[in-house]
């Protein structure tokens, strides 16, 4: 690793943060407008997006209408979804469908018509995909292309971003550190936007990349945005479970085609639980089958698909059927053992309906904004459509800043220390160990508290000041932990993604935002209804 203290200072109009598809939209819309910098701490095709198997809800097909997936999402959103935020989702949503599809991108479609999909919680099929199960690849390869053909948009793979630079409480660009040069950079510039995906990488089953570690919620939260809703960690109900393997999502389409959930002795469940039986909200799925695992004292139930057409499954799922031939595991024939795993941070970075953060300059997009559209648990695929729709409005509100002079701050200059890289190792394993056992699907005050009182003492070890990258890391993850623990104590109620075994139903008291910024107490926020 190189290692240098020279600073490089550079200037754009709008700096992203994050090469997913919401970053990548923001860029391509941005980039109408000036020039932009893509940051990026790994390679510019690893994000969350790019794995996302579903697809993309939206109305086209005609028995669909707008008021029936609006009314999808604020059902399965539990009452927290703030409804002109989902209104626009879901009516731009068909727009910038119609408008990437003109641009050249291809769905699956069958003589002339798209194919669609079902999915939790919808009671239409809406669901557009590409490639099969290999949706978020096509829409994240289509997106990097067009965004490559844009002579004004600058890439910078390898490079994390360690400081919001907020000057006199205006974001005034970034500090980023380069892993190749061992170089800090200074990334001056007009609107900064955060789209660096999510965090359920801090929990140790995860359907997502290794870099899902929410490090845009960290440096929002320093620089003093506020946080809504981080309480609501979606989990998926069915990833793949076997003992030492990573949790390979087993997407909830599969079950839109008909697979069933079967408990250790065989029995299908969820008939007796829900209306919509296997395609009943995530939340609803999920814990359900937490409490089968608890009943039946075992690490996973299954999935079956052998009642099903095997040529159809091996084709619409052809990503799937392969990678579990790897397992020796038929898609079409074998039981396939499955159990939750955490797949999406629902609240997030608090944005307004233009994705712009309460500090100016400051916007978010996708998964690590809280635009006000996912409420309490998110509708299956209404992600990828959040990133088209509050990616383009964050980009067009972006661009209209105008140029700021400042002196830049005192910078803290971070250096990597590889004897350090183990201690991450370690810490953010046992984070993860402690936020499965005591922040994971069920919650009580009792878990939290012991959470937070482990948590404390991992960042009673570190430096005041911190300067190397991997402490650097190991305070972001502990921070981001403690802000999730702390918002679930205060949430004394079960509501959609957030489980409380002491508090067990919804109270409708509690039927607001819950905010979070750094030096001030918490504040409860009116929804939009
Ligand atoms: C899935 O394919 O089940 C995941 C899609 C999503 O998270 O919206």
């Amino acid at each position: 690793m190189a290692h240098s203290n020279s600073i490089e200072i550079k200037e754009f109009d709008t700096i992203i943060i994050g090469s997913g598809l919401a970053g990548l939209t923001a860029a391509y819309h941005a980039s109408k407008n000036g020039s932009v910098a893509i940051i990026t701490k790994s390679q510019l095709d690893i994000s969350n997006s790019y794995y996302a198997q579903g697809g993309i809800a939206a109305v086209t097909a005609p028995e669909d209408s707008f008021e029936s997936h609006i009314q999808d999402t604020l059902v399965a959103g539990r009452e927290l979804c703030d409804l002109d935020a989902v209104e626009i989702l879901v009516s731009e949503g068909q727009k910038c469908v119609q408008e990437l599809i003109s641009l050249g991108m291809e769905f699956d479609k069958e003589k002339g018509e798209f194919v669609l999909g079902l999915e939790g919680g919808h009671t239409h099929r809406r669901i557009l995909h590409a490639g099969g199960d290999a949706t978020g690849k096509g829409l994240t390869c289509f997106m990097l292309k067009k965004v490559k053909e844009q002579n004004n948009i600058e890439v910078f793979e390898y490079t994390t971003v360690v400081e919001l630079l907020v000057v006199d409480q205006i974001c005034a660009g970034v500090q980023a550190f380069d892993f190749v040069t061992g170089k800090n950079i200074v990334f001056k510039s007009k609107a900064t936007i955060i789209a660096t995906g999510g965090l359920s990488r801090i929990y140790d089953r995860s359907t997502n990349p290794h870099t899902a570690t929410g490090d845009g919620i960290a440096l929002a939260y320093h620089a003093g945005a506020k946080l809504s809703d981080i309480e609501f960690i979606q989990f998926h109900p069915t990833a793949l479970c076997i003992p030492g393997e990573e949790a390979f999502l087993i997407s909830e389409a599969v079950r839109g085609e008909g697979a069933w959930l079967l408990n250790p002795n065989g029995e299908r469940f969820m008939q007796q639980i829900h209306p919509l039986a296997e395609l009943a909200p995530r939340d609803v799925v999920a814990l359900a089958i937490y409490n089968q695992l608890q009943v039946h004292q075992t690490d996973f139930l299954y999935l079956s698909l052998k009642h099903l057409n095997p040529e159809l499954i091996k084709k619409r799922f052809s990503n799937i059927y392969q990678t579990l031939l790897n397992y020796n595991i038929d898609l079409t024939s074998d039981l396939l053992p499955v159990s939750p795993a955490a797949h999406y941070m629902v609240g997030g970075i608090h944005t307004d309906l233009s994705g712009e953060t309460n500090i100016p300059g400051l916007f978010a997009c996708g998964e690590v904004a809280s635009t006000g559209v996912m409420g309490a648990n998110r509708l299956a695929s209404n992600s990828l459509l959040e990133c088209l729709v509050f990616g383009k409005r964050a980009a067009e509100k972006a661009t209209q800043r105008k140029q700021i002079y400042i002196d830049l701050p005192e910078l803290n200059i971070i250096h990597v220390n590889s004897e350090n890289e183990n201690n991450f190792l370690e810490a953010k394993n046992n984070i993860a160990a402690l936020m499965s056992k005591n922040a994971g699907i069920v919650r009580s005050a009792e878990k939290l508290n012991e959470a937070l009182e482990e948590l404390r003492i991992i960042k009673s070890r570190l430096p005041e000041k911190i300067n190397e990258y991997n402490l650097l890391k190991i305070k972001h993850i502990a921070d981001i932990c403690t802000l999730i623990c702390e918002s679930a104590l205060i949430r004394k109620e079960s509501r959609g993604g957030h489980i409380r075994e002491d508090y067990r139903s919804e109270d409708p008291k509690l039927c607001v935002h819950l905010i979070q910024q750094k030096d001030q107490h918490f504040r409860f926020q009116e929804i939009n209804k």
